[in-house]
Parts: structure tokens; C-alpha cells; sequence
């Protein structure tokens, strides 16, 4: 290459000496149009409630959650991803407070998209916020996670999602076909035009600790791990295998979760697909940042750097607990 000829002639610091080269020279921004802002919403409480490991972000009231997404929507942030924290009274081992027409999520979709139809509502689906032992499968006689009943769970309510009118479903579970079974259950009842987001690339991760906690499922998992469903975290070609299977079964986006540990799954998936891969900066991720800024310890452009990584990485999209502090920046 020859303009790779070297010092004295070849400075790249002339790249860098005046800002509004810097500016013209930068490869990647972050706009607020990759942003997606993921909400916990509890029925138990009338006003927000402090979620203790995750500093700024709270469990929101059915009242309170309406003040968040008016904040996303003044800020152009284009979609909300929901989390429901449910009452221990309702959980049980098929979780099946999940495909209750009346219940939270339904509940908490219908709201929003009265209110802010214009904001895009991504709705979770898996089972562990609803069962009684915190997994997202069904766990049968033997103590194992039954794949294949899961899926029908799983279907259930993600129709239940589609009824409430959601406009994103994301399957977080990692059963092996969920993403073709629910696609064909929802086609089957007229929802052929509704997107499913999948997490595909899921690892069996310690940074979903402070998540767990918010939608208080940690007690409920009592020291149990996902590890005989979500990806061993030493494993990049099974993640590509886990995303190709999902294109195969009809995932229309895909994801990478966590975010900032696995950039290197990331960046060779949206080197080599051609769909959507979006990726989820996870809450022991926003927990990390969040309180190193808070102590002083780092300082606040560190969020922005973490969430530009992704954009290098080729992400098309971003699940941020940052969202809306962020685009408060970017945007002013
Ligand atoms: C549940 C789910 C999890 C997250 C999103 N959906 C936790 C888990 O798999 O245990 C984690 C998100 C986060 O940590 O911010 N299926």
C-alpha cells in the first residue's frame, strides 16, 4: 500500500491537529436512532421504586412508566424494550402468568401504544420473570429444562404480545426452535407482519446479575445457572451456528448479549450476515460504568465510548440502559 510511506513523510497526527478534521475524519457516530431503551414496569408499586445495583434506572409503576417513555419520545428514541417484575404470588413452574391476556405485559403494552403509539414497544419473551424457579423453560419431573414444552409456552404468549399489540417480539430464552415455532404460531393467526427480534447469540453470562435483581428473579434461581441453554462463554463459532439457525428459522433481527465482552462475536457476525444484528449493553455492563462515573473513578465520556464500540462493531442497533442519558447529550 503505498500510502503507507513512513515518517518524516507519513504523520497521522495531522489527522487529529484541528477539531473539524477530527470531525470530518470520524468513521462512526452514535445517533439516537440506534437507540432502544430497555424498562422494568412492577404492578406492585404506585410510584417508581430504586433498583439497587443499577443507579438511575428503577422499577417503574404502571403510572410511572408512562413519564419514562414521554421522556423517550420527546428524545426521538425510537423504541422501549419492557421487562415485567411479577409478584411471587403468581409464579409457578410453567410461568404461566406470561400468557395471562390481562396481565402486566399486556397491560403495559396497551398503555404505551394508547398513549405514544409512535414509539416501537419490543416485548420480551421468555419465561423466567413468571417462574417459580427462575428459568426460562419448562422444568419437568426430572429437573430438566423440557425444551420442546417450553416452546409451546412460548408461543402462547408471545401471541398473547401480539394481541396486546406489540411491535417487536424478542425471544430471549435460547430453546432450540423457538424462533420457527413462534413465527409460524403467529402467522397462523394473521401476525404474519410482525418482526421477531431474536437474542440470538445469548452467553450464559455473569453481567445479567444486576437484571435479575430488578425483575427479582434471583432468589427464585437460588444459586442455579442457564449454562444447559445459553452459549458457553468460550464459544464464538457455536454463537455463529446459534445465529444462522435463527435466519434459517425466520428471526427477521438478530442480537448479541452482552455487549461490550463479546465485540468480537459481534463484529465478525455483521461482517459476514446480512440482516440487522443488534446487541444488548446489559445491566452488570450499565451497573459497571454507571457506578465507576459515580465514583469518580471514570469519567462520564466513558459512556459514550462504550456505546460508540458498538457501532465499530457494526451494531445496527443498540439495547441501552443508557439510552436516555445519552441521548439527553447527543441530541442538545
Ligand atoms: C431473560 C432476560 C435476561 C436479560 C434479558 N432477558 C436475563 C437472563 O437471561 O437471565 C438480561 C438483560 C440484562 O442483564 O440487562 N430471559
Amino acid at each position: 500500500m503505498t500510502e503507507l510511506n513512513s515518517f518524516p513523510i507519513r504523520r497521522l497526527r495531522r489527522f487529529r491537529e484541528k477539531e473539524f478534521i477530527r470531525k470530518i475524519l470520524q468513521e462512526n457516530t452514535l445517533n439516537v436512532n440506534d437507540l432502544i431503551y430497555p424498562i422494568f414496569v412492577s404492578e406492585d408499586i404506585s410510584e417508581k421504586q430504586v433498583i439497587q445495583s443499577m443507579p438511575g434506572i428503577y422499577r417503574h409503576s404502571l403510572k410511572s412508566i408512562l413519564y419514562e417513555i414521554e421522556k423517550c419520545y420527546k428524545l426521538k428514541i425510537p423504541a422501549v424494550a419492557i421487562f415485567p417484575v411479577i409478584n411471587q404470588s403468581k409464579k409457578d413452574n410453567e410461568g404461566s402468568e406470561a400468557f395471562n391476556e390481562k396481565g402486566l405485559v399486556p397491560k403495559v403494552i396497551e398503555k404505551i401504544k394508547n398513549s405514544f403509539p409512535e414509539i416501537g414497544v419490543i416485548s420480551d419473551v421468555a419465561l423466567d420473570p413468571y417462574t417459580s424457579h427462575g428459568q426460562d423453560g419448562f422444568v419437568n419431573m426430572r429437573g430438566k429444562i423440557d425444551n420442546d414444552k417450553t416452546i409451546q409456552l412460548l408461543c402462547r404468549q408471545a401471541l398473547v404480545h401480539a394481541h396486546a399489540g406489540a411491535d417487536i417480539l424478542a425471544p430471549s430464552d435460547m430453546m432450540d426452535g423457538r424462533i420457527i415455532e413462534i413465527r409460524k404460531h403467529l402467522d397462523a393467526n394473521n401476525f404474519y407482519e410482525l418482526p421477531i427480534m431474536s437474542y440470538s447469540s445469548k452467553f450464559s453470562s455473569a453481567f445479567y446479575g444486576p437484571f435479575r435483581d430488578a425483575v427479582k428473579s434471583t432468589n427464585n434461581l437460588s444459586g442455579k445457572n442457564k449454562d444447559t441453554y445459553q452459549i458457553n462463554i468460550a464459544n464464538c463459532k457455536e454463537a455463529f451456528l446459534e445465529s444462522y439457525i435463527d435466519i434459517q428459522e425466520g428471526a427477521d433481527f438478530l442480537m448479541v448479549k452482552p455487549g461490550m465482552p463479546y465485540l468480537d462475536v459481534l463484529f465478525n457476525l455483521t461482517q459476514k450476515v446480512f440482516l440487522p444484528v443488534f446487541t444488548y449493553q446489559v445491566s452488570g455492563e450499565y451497573a459497571m460504568i454507571k457506578n465507576a462515573v459515580n465514583n469518580g473513578i471514570l469519567t462520564e465520556s466513558a459512556i459514550l465510548e462504550s456505546l460508540i464500540s458498538f457501532k465499530r462493531a457494526g451494531a445496527r442497533g443498540i439495547l441501552s440502559y443508557f439510552a436516555i442519558e445519552i441521548a439527553e447529550k447527543i441530541s442538545s
